[in-house]
């Protein structure tokens, strides 16, 4: 059955509602908690990457923000755009209470606040993480029906996620007092945060935007041989980092040829074929994924500055503008056009043509849209300009920011899923 008025894409293998939505509905939550923790813990959180508060900032992002939402995404589209239903779905909602579960021992273990939490994040995350990465790779390798660029990149970006996740794990381990086997901490450390950061969002950013840039946008195509090179630049940025690591060489220039791909070439493709779009009428998920791209350079600069300088602002910079600008702002993008259109496929596809059904725009008013991408927007230019600059006032009102984007990212989808079909 063809759903939706403008994809064309067989969603009659899609999952129930609850289980997307359920992942989508962590992020605003996460956001909200990382601005009171910017609030309250203030200057500390921007002033090293080698502070506790740091890393729990970045783990908000990473796995109560950016990382649920993926996970829901994938969950929606490995049986809607590969074709493959994914076995024991209902083991989704066990990998959502593991993954709460772990997610917050692992902010207890980064603060050392709870001699025990390093185990518990450990088994807790690692099982979330196995509970959702077997079945979805088990469907995307062995049940797939499209062979595309799009579902090579999703499990290109799946083992991205099962290596960050499994040196992540490691990490968590050797903090709690086991050992560290895999050789020097810091290589490691870098890997994660590179293979975790371009390897998985960014792969999967890319991997997504080649399926929906030409569909919800009317875009021309991305050249031919783009998404080969893209495959193989992915694939690079997972193998060489993990390859440099092993071998103590610099993981940072092994990382390099992928952060270009993923941060400049990938962003500024992307932003010249939507000035070619054909569909003129500007929805405002439009300026999310103009904002990201825009950040997407701006990240790999200040990547390469981390890498080269010894100021230890850039490494907090670029965990930003990595998390809160690019790939945040196409996550709440992205949120603003498969919320109503989930919700107008599962609750109004089958009544088309029997009574009246809302539109897109009816079921999410642009001006919530409006005020969620201001608030993000506004959020992420007060974080660089308090990073830059370390005055308490700008760190208070990005921390506030955070806040009202986290509520304005939750009206955004309780709008949707409040709205009713009008009585008969
Ligand atoms: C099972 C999930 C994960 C665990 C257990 C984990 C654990 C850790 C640990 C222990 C550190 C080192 C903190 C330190 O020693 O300074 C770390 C750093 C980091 N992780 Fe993760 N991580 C996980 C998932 C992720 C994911 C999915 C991403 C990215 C998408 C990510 C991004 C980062 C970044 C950017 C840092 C550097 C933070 C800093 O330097 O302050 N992590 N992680």
């Amino acid at each position: 059955m063809n759903a939706g008025p403008a994809t064309g894409l067989s969603t009659d293998q899609a999952p129930p509602l609850a289980i997307p939505l359920s992942f989508f509905f962590v992020a605003p939550v996460g956001l909200s908690i990382a601005g009171v923790f910017l609030l309250s813990f203030g200057a500390l959180c921007f002033s090293s990457r080698f502070v506790p508060q740091a890393a729990i900032l970045t783990h908000l992002a990473t796995l109560g923000f950016i990382g649920p939402v993926m996970i829901g995404a994938l969950y929606q589209m490995i049986p809607v755009v590969a074709g493959a239903p994914l076995p024991w779905i209902r083991l989704a909602h066990t990998v959502h209470l593991a993954l709460l579960l772990g997610l917050i021992s692992l902010l207890l273990a980064l603060a050392g606040a709870w001699p025990a939490a390093h185990s518990v994040a450990a088994l807790s995350l690692g099982s979330a993480f196995v509970g959702f990465l077997a079945p979805a790779s088990w469907a995307l390798t062995r049940r797939a029906t499209a062979k595309t660029a799009s579902v090579r990149g999703m499990q290109l970006a799946m083992l991205a996620l099962a290596t960050t996740i499994a040196i992540g794990l490691q990490m968590v381990w050797a903090r709690g007092g086991g050992r560290f086997v895999l050789g020097d901490y810091n290589d490691w450390l870098i890997a994660h945060v590179s293979i975790g950061l371009f390897g998985w969002v960014g792969g999967l950013i890319t991997a997504i935007a080649w399926q929906v840039i030409p569909v919800f946008y009317l875009t021309p195509h991305y050249p031919k041989r783009w998404p080969t090179i893209g495959l193989a630049l992915i694939a690079a940025g997972i193998i060489l980092p993990v390859i440099a690591a092993t071998i103590g060489f610099e993981v940072r220039i092994a990382a390099a040829p992928t952060v270009l791909l993923i941060g400049v070439i990938k962003p500024l493709t992307t932003i010249a074929l939507l000035r070619k779009r054909r569909r003129k009428r500007v929805d405002r998920s439009l300026y999310f994924w103009y904002a990201g791209l825009a950040a997407g350079p701006l990240t790999a600069a200040t990547a390469a500055l981390a890498a080269f300088c010894d100021d230890p602002r850039f490494p907090i910079l670029m965990g930003w503008l990595a998390l809160f600008g690019w790939a945040g702002a196409i996550v709440h993008g992205m949120l603003t056009r498969i919320v109503p259109f989930l919700i107008w496929f599962h609750r109004y596809a089958h009544l088309v043509g029997r009574q009246p059904v809302p539109s897109m725009r009816q079921l999410l008013p642009p001006r919530y849209v409006g005020v969620g991408l201001f608030s993000h927007l506004a959020t992420t230019a007060l974080g660089v300009a308090a990073i830059l600059t370390g005055n308490s006032l700008l760190i208070g009102l990005a921390g506030a920011g955070l806040i009202a984007t986290g509520l304005a990212l939750a009206s955004e989808l309780l709008r949707p899923l409040l709205h009713r079909p009008a009585k008969t």
